[in-house]
């Protein structure tokens, strides 16, 4: 007879984590010094029907099996939490989430954390608890014979922030492609998403891994939020604690949705979570799965993406800016002005659908990149460099930020009707203008929204308070795609 499986088989056959780390634990307590309790131990974890991942518990069922044989002090675990794996010579090792953790467990009002030595920098950042590092389960035990004697470990978050340095290439290696540099420019003061059309060798990556070097430093509370979802998918290096410059995210376009977006049976953040409050770039756009792409569509409406499982649904957040490049047709070279294009209409059609409607509506900036002319390949000076760039970015900001006083908005692309309503309004001559693009472009709301999104974030980086006609004409010039279509 087919046996039905109830759920509380369910969660012992699934546990195998917490299986694992008993026989850890038990070897481990013997190698730290101390005996493993003779009589019979009860380990209770609760809830009983949420899944337990990962090694982290290693170090709370050691601390609790000691205290409960009487072997380290019991008196202060209320006020304690612990967190870590413990390997089988007693030695902890770190383990993923602590940040998250640990802003958490403050908020639960928790007074004090106990982590593996590698991971103290990383808990450490958040302020109000107090954290504390070991080595090895040994050490643990004789910190809670004497709590005093040891401090608890200091990290100035902020001012990692302020020394942090962007790797990322510099601007000032791009020869000509003025009209991709301001592009550039645009997304970076406005926080809008950008794609790069042209044909092979023209600059579309070069241009693109530029963007992180003029985009505004993150301030203390980004920073903090970046690093925990960081934390969490166990990408923090380097025992370090704040990732402290803008993340740039570039997947490869064989990824699968639930890399892209998040997945897994214990939902993990995907690329456009790690690429929260920095970029996520997808070179060679149309290369990418159709399927794999619409997933893109909610998360860039909404900065966040929720996955959901059975047992529980989580939400990662997702703001982020997205960067894309991609050639016009299949051949490449459609509109070139030296290689002529070898594809008929219907190929170029067929390779346009790949790239949805309703995928490149959510993009502001769509940018031709042409091939630079002979005389600027060789032309020996070099380019404006991006420190200057970054400084007119961060006074467009700015003055963003100053109107976006008393609501929750960051930059200029983040913009809903109401506050278009309110700080974009148009003259009669600029609106006759923009309808004139609406009919002429076929453009939907939301792609007119954006025009006057980007002609906002223009006038920032004039210091205009008012959107000009001129804004607006070259808002509308970012809209290549519709225009090809
Ligand atoms: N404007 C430019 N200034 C300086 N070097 C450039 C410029 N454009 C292209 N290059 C050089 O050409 C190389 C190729 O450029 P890049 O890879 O960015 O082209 P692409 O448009 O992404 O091409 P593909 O469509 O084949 O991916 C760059 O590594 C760079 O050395
Ligand atoms: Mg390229």
């Amino acid at each position: 007879m087919k046996r039905r499986e109830n759920s509380e088989d369910r969660v012992r056959n699934k546990d195998t984590v917490v299986q694992e780390s008993k026989e850890r634990v038990k070897t481990a307590i013997k190698n730290a010094g101390y005996l493993f309790p003779m009589k019979r131990i009860v380990i209770n974890l609760t809830p009983a029907d949420l899944r337990k991942e990962g090694p982290s518990f290693d170090l709370p069922i050691s601390v609790g099996a000691l205290a409960a044989s009487e072997q380290v002090s019991a008196d202060l675990l209320e006020e304690y939490l612990f967190l870590g794996e413990v390997s089988l010579d007693g030695s902890l090792r770190p383990v993923a989430g602590v940040l998250a953790i640990a802003a958490a467990a403050k908020r639960l009002g928790i007074s004090s954390l106990v982590v593996p030595a590698d991971n103290v920098r990383e808990a450490a950042v958040v302020q109000g608890i107090k954290v504390y590092g070991f080595k090895h389960l040994s050490e643990v035990g004789q910190f809670l014979s004497d709590p005093s004697s040891v401090l608890p470990a200091q990290v100035d978050g902020e001012a990692e922030l302020t020394q942090a340095q962007s790797t990322a290439p510099d601007l000032r290696d791009v020869k000509g492609q003025a009209h991709a540099r301001r592009a550039l420019e645009i997304a970076a003061a406005g926080g809008h998403n950008l794609v790069f059309v042209g044909p092979p060798g023209s600059g579309k990556t070069m241009l693109a891994r530029r963007l992180p070097s003029i985009l505004p430093p993150m301030a203390f509370a980004e920073a903090l939020e970046v690093t925990q979802i960081h934390s969490v998918a166990g990408l923090l290096k380097n025992k370090g604690s704040l990732v402290a410059t803008r993340p740039f995210r570039s997947p490869h376009h064989s990824a699968s949705g639930p890399s892209l977006v998040g997945g897994g049976s214990f939902p993990r953040p995907g690329e456009i979570s790690l690429a929260h409050r920095g970029i996520l770039f997808l070179d060679e756009l149309t290369e990418f799965k159709r399927d794999v792409l619409e997933f893109l569509r909610q998360p860039l409406e909404d900065g966040t993406v929720t996955i959901s499982r059975t047992r529980q649904s989580v939400s990662f957040p997702a703001q982020f800016t997205l960067i894309a490049s991609t050639n016009p047709c299949p051949c490449g070279y459609y509109g070139d002005t030296v290689q002529p294009c070898t594809c008929s209409p219907r190929h170029r059609e067929q390779y346009w659908a790949r790239l949805s409607g309703p995928l490149m509506d959510r993009i502001d900036l769509q940018v031709g990149v042409n091939r630079l002319k002979p005389e600027e390949i060789t032309q020996q000076t070099t380019g404006e460099d991006s420190a200057t760039v970054r400084s007119r970015v961060q006074a467009a900001r700015d003055r963003a930020c100053d109107r976006f006083q008393d609501t929750p908005l960051r930059c200029n692309a983040e913009m809903q009707s109401a506050h278009l309503k309110k700080w974009c309004s148009l003259d009669s001559a600029t609106r006759t203008l923009l309808e004139n693009a609406i009919r002429k472009l076929g453009l939907s709301v939301r792609a007119s929204d954006r025009i006057l999104k980007v002609a906002r974030t223009i006038a920032d980086l004039a210091g205009d308070e008012k959107l000009q006609t001129s804004h607006v004409a070259e808002a509308i010039q970012y809209r290549t795609i519709d225009r090809m279509q």
